[in-house]
Order: C-alpha cells, then structure tokens, then sequence
C-alpha cells in the first residue's frame, strides 16, 4: 500500500551538467569577447557594447539548455569564485571533533577540569574544508557482521590500546593486520558479557538478562563503554543502549562504538548535564568508567538521580582492586549519599553493585538520612550547557512513573501520549505518513538516481552493497515518527533522533518510546566523530535554520564532517531552502538531485550522497 502522493513521485531534474561544460561555457565566452575585442579596432566602448549582447545571449542559450538545473547558472552569474569547491582538509584532521580544543581552551582561561568539557565558541572559526578519510580507510561491512569485525585503519587507535590489560579489553583482538574482531555475541562467553549480564538481571530479580524488557528496563546508558560489548549485548535483548564517553583524542569509545554501529554520542560528567531531561533512562552503567562518583558533594550522583526514571537502576562496578582504601573510602561514600537520596542497595555481588531509585517522589522530603533539596524548576530545554544542579530533580513531573508499570507494547498508549500534551491523533497521523515516507526514500537510495536513468521510487529496495545503513541520525526529530518507521519495518537501523532547541521540545516523548536522541543547537557542531552515520535525514530543518539566522554551508559541513563516505543525506523542506542547499553541495562535492514529490505542494526532496574523496 502506498499512499497517493507516492506513486505520483518523481524526479523531473536531469542530471546535472558536468562542471567542466559549464567551465567550457565560461571559457566561450571569454574567448568570444577577446575574438570581438581583438578584431574591432574601434574604442574601448565599443567592444564592450559588442561583447554584452553577446554575453547575454550565451547567457540565455546556456539558461535555456539547462533548465533543469539553474541553480548552478544562479551561482554562475555570481561569479565563478562561487562555484569553488572545498578542498579536504590536512591529515591531522581526519579525526577533528570541533568543540574539545584542551589547550584552547587552557589559552582561554578555562580551568578545573572544565578544559575538558564542550566549548564551541572558537570552533567556528578556521578554515572550511571537507574532513578527509584516513589513508586506509574503507567502508565498515554491513551490519550485523560490522558490529564484530571492523577495520583497524577506520579509527584513530594506538598499538598499546591493542594490547592494553585489564579484563574490559581483553575481548579485543586483532585479527589481520588491517581488522580487529570483537566475540562478544559468539556463545562463548570467554569475554563474561553474557554472564555480566545475567548477573545484573539475577541483582534485580530477574530469573535471565531476557526478562529485563519486561521488567520495564528498555533504555540503558552505558558511561564509558570501553568497547561497547555490553551495549551490543544488550540490543539483542532490544534493549536501547547508548554509549557515552568523554572526547578521547585516540581510542575513543564513542567512535568505537559507532564504528560497530552502536550508538554512541560524546558527553561527560565534569560541571554540566547531560543533554537528557530528567526521568530519562531505565538503567544507567558504569563499569570502571572512571567517575569519581563521591567527588563534588554527590553531584555526579544527582545527575544520575535525575536521568534515571522511578524504579530505575544504577549499575556500578568501580574501578580498582577491592582492597585498595580508597576505593573503600569512595564506596562509603557514596552509601551515605545514596541514602540522602532514596535509592535501595538491592545487591552487591563481586564487585557489581545494584542500586534502585525510588518510585516514590514524597520519600525525598521525608527522608531521615537528611535532606537534599528539590529542585525549584523544572528545566525543560536542556542541552549541553545547563550546569549541575544540587538538587533533586523530575519529583512533579508528570513523567513520574516507575517503570515497573509502564505498558507492555512498543508503542505508546493514547493515556502515554496525553502525559506529553499530545493529541494521539497528531501523533498516529505523523506516524502514517512517516512510514509511507520511509518506503520511498528508502528506495531512493541508491547511486542509481543520480543517473539519466534514475530510479522511480517505489521500486525494489537497493541491492547491496548500497543498501549498507546502520546509523541513522534524524535531525529534526518531531515525534520521533521516523525511527518507529524503522522499527516496524524492521530494518537493522538505530536513530539518533535530535531535536533543535527552539523547535517543540519533544524528546521526553522520544525517549519514552526506548529511542535515543538528543536535543542539539544546529548552529553547533554535533558532538561526534567523523564518519559516524551512514544516512542523515532531516524534514524541515533547512528552513528552520534559515530563520535562526545560521549558516547553511556550515551546517552542510558539519553534516559532511559526520557522514561516512558513501553515505547519503536526505532533506525534505520548501523549494527556497532546498534550492540553496542544492547549489551549496556542489561546493562539498556531493552528488545531489532534486525530486519533486508532483503533489501541487511546494515540498521538494534533495537527496545526496558523499563521495568517497582521497584527494
Ligand atoms: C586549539 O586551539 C589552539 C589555540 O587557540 C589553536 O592554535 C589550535 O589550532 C586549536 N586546535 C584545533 C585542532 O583547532
Ligand atoms: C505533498 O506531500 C508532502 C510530503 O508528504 C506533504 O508534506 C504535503 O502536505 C503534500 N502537499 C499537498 C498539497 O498535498
């Protein structure tokens, strides 16, 4: 079944002249005024009064030749300066993550460990250039096989990351000079991630780790997820994990974790939260993340307080050798204070320690371990920059509700809906049409299109090895109707879902459903690493931005910056904004085209795909 819009979709835009005809035509001219000039012996005006109409009329010949694509004449007659095309960017960027500049910010004055944390204010500037691949960089295999096996030459990683001990790491191996293989999911479980989890699940009750769905733990946030198994693991119990970690200017476990196609965004515990609203997880993990969870008077402990939903469970495996008396010293510590703070020890076994949050918001003011204050307002749109708060947050939310008793399906009841002010009908509508969405553009992707020979949507889905999408960040969000699209079409894909500050804030609801996302000021880089996505989507956020004031260029590197090459971008908007954008990716050498969706509406599709660039 296909909605009627669908059939009628199609692409009326030719291929685009190849920049050297236009250059040729350029070149014509010139050679056409110097031919007029040289051979007039007449004044200077004269030759100009002869050379114009001439100009104008290849002008028109070439407007008329090419009226498929006047965007790029619209750049031409600006000049050819404009039709300039970035270069790649120096070696030493091919991991660059804008906004974690230490010595920067050291110059700057920043202090406190705060150096460390996300500064974007002197990242605008610089030269704008395309991030280049590394020099052995290829694609990742497709999933689930790339979750396993991914190329060494993809990531910024030294020998002693290879080699290092400890048993998180061990599970790393090389396997071939250019490949390193991770068996975590193999059955064996020599590595411990399966028994790992059992043993969570059996702290909390449960009989097996496949119980933790309905238990009502559906989303987990892993701090410092070394190699990301646990996280891999735990999706296969459909179980949304995201992976946090500090910027690592090598051996980062974020982009580890991405390059296996797990999710992962950069974030860390030094002064500010997480770009979470309260009430957020199901589940929070630390395994030696290296948290110094009784520094700053509890605080770190609030912002888990905070993230993680009534009846919800922080997992903490601390760093250390049990007879160390400072690991002692830090794990009295933190009992005291997850006494203030109403959380239950329910187990500790080995070296893992259980505790659970309570469902009952009234026990924080009651509480005879002393009181910590409730936080006066609640903050709604929260991004990278709110500082931490010494007090406890999401008590009268109307989102307090233990996850125990949440509903059993995927999606959200009409009852769930209401707690965030929607109409189910708004909601179930957005849905439709997101799903109807999905199949076309789906089948749009691939290199096909870009031929004189496109392919119609509708048709069969791409055949690998283009059909390779595994992350798929969605950039304006809404409802958070695409991803649930995936889901039910069952494609082996996780959203990153980001909703842009100043739009509805809608990722409360987002996070409901057990998706991950992230709300983001798209006048900023993303903080990932390059290469991280294979398909970036967003409906609507090219002329959101233009109201916002910020640049489109910038936003369109950036988003050639996190795609992997090969990968494919694809915006919906209104004809203007979707004009300009086409003409700008001729400067970040996409391969682009403009689709019309042929419904009388003024919506227009542009889909693109990065090349893969060496030089
Ligand atoms: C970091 O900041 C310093 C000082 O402002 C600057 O010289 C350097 O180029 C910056 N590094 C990057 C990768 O932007
Ligand atoms: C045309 O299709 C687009 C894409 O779904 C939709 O947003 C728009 O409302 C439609 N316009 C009309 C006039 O039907």
């Amino acid at each position: 079944m296909r909605s009627p819009w669908l059939s009628k979709f199609s692409v009326i835009f030719g291929p685009r002249p190849p920049l050297n005809w236009l250059l040729l035509c350029i070149i014509s001219i010139f050679v056409l005024i110097a031919l007029l000039g040289s051979s007039s012996s007449s004044a200077f005006d004269s030759v100009t009064s002869a050379a114009k109409p001439n100009i104008y009329l290849n002008y028109r010949k070439l407007k008329e030749q090419a009226t498929s694509d006047y965007l790029e004449l619209k750049t031409l007659s600006l000049g050819p300066s404009r039709l300039r095309e970035f270069s790649l960017c120096g070696k030493e960027r091919e991991n660059y993550v804008p906004c974690y500049n230490v010595s920067g910010n050291l110059l700057a004055g920043v202090s406190n460990g705060e150096e460390f944390d996300r500064h974007c204010e002197a990242s605008q500037e610089g030269q704008q250039c395309l991030i280049r691949p590394p020099k052995d960089y290829k694609i990742p295999l497709t999933w689930p096989a790339g979750r396993d096996v991914i190329w060494s030459g993809n990531l910024k990683l030294t020998k002693d990351q290879f080699l290092s001990s400890g048993s998180m790491t061990k599970r790393l191996m090389l396997l071939e000079e250019n490949q390193i293989a991770f068996h975590s999911d193999d059955g064996y479980s020599h590595d411990g991630v399966k028994d790992y989890s059992r043993q969570i699940a059996e702290m909390i009750g449960l009989a097996s780790d496949s119980e933790f769905f309905q238990a009502g733990v559906r989303s987990v946030l892993d701090i410092g997820c070394g190699f990301g198994s646990f996280g891999a693991h735990l999706l296969s119990l459909k179980l949304m994990t995201v992976c946090i970690a500090a910027y690592e200017l090598t051996g980062s476990q974020v982009q580890l974790a991405l390059e296996r196609g797990l999710p992962a965004i950069i974030g860390n515990f030094i002064s500010k939260q997480l770009p979470y609203p309260s009430l957020s997880f199901d589940m929070i993990h630390c395994a030696q993340c290296g948290i110094v969870w009784d520094g700053k008077d509890g605080m770190f402990l609030l912002e888990v307080d905070r993230l993680l939903k009534p009846g919800g469970y922080f997992v903490l495996k601390p760093r250390g050798h049990s007879l160390s008396s400072k690991k002692g010293h830090m794990l009295t510590a933190i009992e005291e204070f997850t006494q203030k703070i109403c959380w239950n020890l329910l187990a500790q076994q080995d070296e893992t320690f259980v505790w659970q949050k309570t469902v009952e918001a009234h026990c924080y003011t009651s509480n005879n371990h002393g009181l910590i204050p409730l936080c006066k307002e609640e903050q709604d749109a929260q991004s990278y920059y709110h500082p931490l708060v010494p007090c406890i947050s999401g008590t009268t939310s109307k989102r307090w509700i233990p996850i125990q008793k949440r509903s059993s399906g995927s999606l959200l009841s009409p009852a769930e809906l209401e707690v965030h002010g929607i109409q189910p009908e708004d909601f179930y509508e957005d849905l439709q049409i997101s799903k109807s969405a999905l199949r076309n553009y789906w089948s749009l992707l691939t290199p096909l299109i870009f031929s004189d020979h496109p392919k119609r949507p509708g048709d069969e889905d791409p055949l690998p090895p283009y059909n390779m999408i595994r992350n798929v960040m969605d950039m304006n969000a809404h409802y958070g109707c695409l991803n649930a699209a995936f889901m039910e079409a069952k494609k082996s894909v996780w959203v990153m879902n980001v909703v842009p500050i100043k739009e509805r804030n809608t990722l409360p609801l987002i996070l409901d459903q057990g998706f991950t996302g992230v709300l983001h000021d798209w006048c900023e880089p993303f903080p990932t690493y390059p290469r991280t996505y294979d398909l970036l989507y967003a409906n609507g956020l090219l002329s959101h931005l233009t109201s916002e004031g910020c640049s489109i260029m910038n936003l369109l590197l950036e988003m050639d910056r996190i795609l992997r090459p090969e990968g494919w971008v694809v915006l919906c908007d209104i004809l203007g904004p979707i004009e300009k954008a086409r003409a700008l990716t001729t400067q970040i050498r996409w391969e682009a085209r403009v689709i019309d969706l042929q419904n009388g509406s003024d919506q227009r599709l542009l889909v693109c795909q990065k090349p893969f660039l060496r030089k």
